[in-house]
């Protein structure tokens, strides 16, 4: 069922809509991530690491936002189930449990590369089928590689 008429060819949308779909579940699975060590951090460095952690969350909220709404903008569903960001999310599972400080960072330095990763490959996959989404993907990186510098000085 098409309610909104994208303004991309049919090609075009299905490299576009890939992407900001995997980039969603991606920034919702880092919410959670980062929420999760947030509340099970533990160890001398605990404040810092905590707060820190908030901020992630707040940069990963908001971007999930963003591109869920850019796919609803170009006429695709996004999926934001549970299931579907189980499922198909590129960040490995988190352990159960308290997390010791220094490793509360390292599953960040982890966490964030992955995302990293596959967002620097959805800036190359889309910038011929749509520079516009191309756009939010590089901002999206720029704001999630600093959060990656902080985490990694934080275990430097
Ligand atoms: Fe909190």
């Amino acid at each position: 069922m098409y309610v909104v008429k994208s303004p991309l060819p049919d090609d075009d949308l299905k490299t576009v809509s890939e992407a900001l779909q995997g980039a969603l579940v991606d920034l919702v699975d880092l919410s959670l991530v980062a929420k999760q060590i947030h509340w099970n951090v533990v160890g001398p460095r605990f404040r810092s690491v905590h707060l820190q952690l908030d901020e992630v969350v707040d940069t990963a909220r908001l971007h999930s936002d963003t591109v869920a709404e850019r796919a609803s903008t170009l006429g695709v569903s996004p999926d934001g189930r549970a299931g579907t960001v189980a499922s198909t999310s590129g960040i490995g599972k988190v352990a159960e449990g308290w997390v010791k400080d220094t490793d509360a960072v390292g599953t960040l330095v982890d966490a964030l590369g992955a995302v990293i990763t596959r967002m620097r490959e959805r800036v190359n996959s889309t910038g011929d089928a749509d520079p516009v989404s191309q756009d939010i993907f590089i901002q999206i990186t720029a704001d999630l590689e600093k959060h990656h510098w902080m985490f990694q000085a934080e275990n430097g």
